[in-house]
């Protein structure tokens, strides 16, 4: 099995991330978000400005800097951006593009980043945000994690922008859209689940449960949520897409073994057969995420 890339495609229980994996990921993920989304956002932002001083925006486990390529020219500026993350070289990716990046009146952006662990939570690391944001970190999260993090929002009256979250859905697809799986799928999609609930430096993750329970959270506080579906959606006959689709079956059949390393025989011959379907551009693969976009209500 080759999974050099691949056993860093997955979160690994550090909650380390190989920058290659981001960058692969990177073109999906900006097609899959809701545009909709970051549009509300938008008109969030524009409302509660009175003036014309840089927003103040926040990204979460920032990586490479992804989430601030996508939001940064559909966002209004001058945008000032604080970058979160534990992971130094990902954060000096970020620096570097981010120098490349106009908001959407072509200026470019103030940043700074800061090298530090999400946990625990300081609550103070929101202060004097204008929205918070982050893209495919919620599920690495815990359930007291995340009650921390909305307490600390909702004390503030911040909006929040969270796309790309897992939600433990996948399916092979054919060339005409149809699904396709067997009991091995199944049975690999359940053991997933229940590898995307270890611990992933939070405590217990949310895994596929993270966009309910955030949205859940949100609306017991009286926020409004908009909340839309941002699935990769990797046909077979994505020649450009199959790079992703192939590393993520590689990261799926290690995630598997290390959650059920006495199916071993069952997870090779299984990952074998959906490399060579994926390969020969025969099936392939949609994967379903989340977004979410918060915000306190009007007058609340
Ligand atoms: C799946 S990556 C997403 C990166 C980026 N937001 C994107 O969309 O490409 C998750 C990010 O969360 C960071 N991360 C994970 N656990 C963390 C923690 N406890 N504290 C700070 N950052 C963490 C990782 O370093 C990684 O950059």
């Amino acid at each position: 099995m080759t999974m050099a890339l691949a056993s860093n495609a997955l979160n690994q229980p550090a909650g380390r991330f190989d920058g290659r994996w981001l960058t692969l990921r990177e073109p999906t993920d900006h097609q899959a978000r809701d545009a909709s989304l970051t549009q509300e956002a938008r008109r969030w932002l524009e409302q509660c400005r009175s003036d014309d001083r840089p927003l103040h925006l926040i990204d979460l486990g920032s990586g490479s800097g992804s989430n601030v390529a996508y939001l940064a020219n559909h966002w209004p500026g001058p945008q000032h951006w604080r970058l979160i993350d534990q992971d130094a070289e990902l954060l000096e990716q970020a620096e570097r593009r981010l120098q490349t990046l106009r908001d959407d009146d072509a200026r470019p952006l103030a940043w700074q980043h800061e090298q530090r662990s999400l946990t625990p939570f300081d609550p103070t690391l929101l202060d004097g945000a204008d929205l918070v944001s982050a893209s495919a970190l919620f599920d690495l999260v815990s359930r007291d994690w995340l009650d921390g993090f909305v307490q600390a929002m909702v004390e503030r009256r911040l909006p929040g922008l969270f796309t790309l979250s897992i939600t433990g859905g996948w399916r092979f697809i054919d060339a005409d859209g149809n699904y396709r799986e067997d009991a091995d799928d199944r049975w690999v999609r359940r053991t997933l689940d229940e590898h995307q609930h270890r611990d992933k430096g939070f405590g217990a993750a949310l895994g596929g449960n993270a966009t309910d329970a955030l949205a859940e959270r949100f609306a017991a506080h009286g926020y409004d949520l908009m909340r839309a579906a941002s699935p990769w959606v990797l046909t077979p006959s994505d020649a450009d897409a199959r790079p992703l689709a192939l590393a993520l079956l590689d990261g799926w059949a290690e995630a598997a073994l290390e959650q059920r390393p006495d199916e071993a025989t069952r997870i090779h011959a299984w990952h074998a057969r959906r490399r060579t379907s994926l390969e020969a551009g025969d099936w392939g693969v949609r994967v379903e995420h989340d977004d979410l976009f918060v915000h306190p209500r009007h007058g609340g």
